[in-house]
């Protein structure tokens, strides 16, 4: 079989097409034909500065595809169904760059049949993301259809795939949401299920962000940048969850503001949070799976990106320069949905 593979760490040339041989999924685990492996920056920082092991990595967390084998002692999941992966390389080096890939039975999770591949190879790492940002800022380890029913949700980044899973997860538990963006993609916040849209350069946006009203949580992926501005938004109690460091790695608090506020500042890693809490994220992310509120596409206010496995470099480089959209690699073809994926997207750009 086919795999995407580096043995150091560089730039995307380091990544090689290499074939590999299948092996079977061992006790507790399933193997699943990828059909989307998914790109995100965490993957591409990965390539760059995680040291690399003897037998080298195959690259990328996230994915969608059907199950093929399943191990001794596996309950609950057959060969055939559709899944998404999440954390599949976080064990092994072994990712969904391949055209099978053997993860615990837990981290293959079923995709409902009226939910894309797309949307499938793109919930994993901002998905999940998402979820703990939102319920690390809201204080409750579950998000449910009305659970913010009368919380005002501000996203920064909101274009991007975090905050895009973010503005659909907080719009699903009831939230009205205020997306802060670049100019050029207002319109696509509006369509991921913002109330309201901000230009992250507008001179008056904490006026405009007030005028819909105070936020209970603001996430931000640039604190260094935003952090005054962002304690300016928030209601007294309210939260603000920082997920990067897009600026510097160092904040400077407006101390007395956020005391007057009683504002509370968090933090959150995915790959760090506890198990516990991943698994009670997985099953609050099927119940919005099944309810449709997850969805990639331009559509959607998230363009995907495909591009065919052999160009797995050109798309790394995409998510290094920040191209807009959610890159995704198409590994084979085995829906019919998926057929026209790459061929549609150069047609259109
Ligand atoms: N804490 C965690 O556990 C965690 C997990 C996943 C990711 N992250 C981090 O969160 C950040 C966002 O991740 P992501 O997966 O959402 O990345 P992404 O999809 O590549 O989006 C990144 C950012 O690109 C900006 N953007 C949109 N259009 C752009 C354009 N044409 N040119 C340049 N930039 C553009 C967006 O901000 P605007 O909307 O303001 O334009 C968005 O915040 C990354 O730094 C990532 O490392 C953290």
């Amino acid at each position: 079989m086919r795999a995407a593979w580096y043995s150091r760490n560089g730039g995307p040339e380091v990544l090689q097409i290499v074939e590999r041989d299948l092996r079977a999924p061992g006790p507790g685990e399933v193997r699943v034909r990828v059909v989307l492996s998914g790109v995100n920056p965490s993957d591409t920082r990965a390539r760059r500065h995680t040291p690399v092991g003897v037998t080298g990595r195959i690259p990328h967390q996230d994915g969608a595809g059907f199950v093929d084998a399943v191990g001794a002692g596996v309950a609950g999941i057959c060969t055939g169904d559709r899944v998404w992966l999440w954390e599949a390389a976080k064990r092994n080096e072994q990712g969904t760059a391949q055209e099978f890939v053997i993860v615990p039975a837990e981290h293959a999770v079923p995709l409902p049949t009226h939910v894309s591949m797309e949307t499938g190879a793109a919930l994993g790492v901002p998905v999940l993301t998402a979820h703990a940002l939102l319920t690390r800022g809201s204080g409750s380890p579950t998000l449910r259809p009305g659970s913010l029913a009368s919380s005002v949700v501000v996203v920064r980044g909101a274009s991007g795939a975090v905050g895009h899973a973010a503005l659909q997860l907080a719009a699903w538990a009831g939230a009205r949401c205020i997306a802060i963006t670049g100019s050029q993609t207002l319109d696509s916040a509006l369509h991921a299920g913002a109330a309201q849209a901000v230009d992250r350069t507008d001179p008056d946006l904490v006026e405009r962000v007030r005028a819909v009203g105070s936020a209970d949580i603001v996430l931000t992926p640039d604190p260094s940048s935003t952090i005054g501005e962002d304690i300016q938004l928030l209601t007294p109690g309210g939260s603000l969850v920082v997920y990067a460091s897009a600026g510097s790695d160092a904040v400077s608090v407006p101390i007395f503001e956020a005391m007057r506020a009683n504002v509370a500042v968090h933090f959150a890693y995915v790959y760090t949070v506890t198990r516990a809490a991943k698994a009670q994220a997985v099953e609050d992310l099927s119940l919005a799976l099944q309810a449709g509120a997850l969805s990639v596409g331009a559509d959607h206010g998230l363009p995907v990106r495909p591009f065919p496995l052999e160009a797995i470099a050109a798309a790394h480089r995409a998510v290094d320069d920040d191209q807009r959209g959610k890159v995704v690699i198409q590994i084979s073809d085995l829906d019919g949905r998926t057929s026209g994926l790459i061929a549609a997207h150069t047609a259109a750009t």
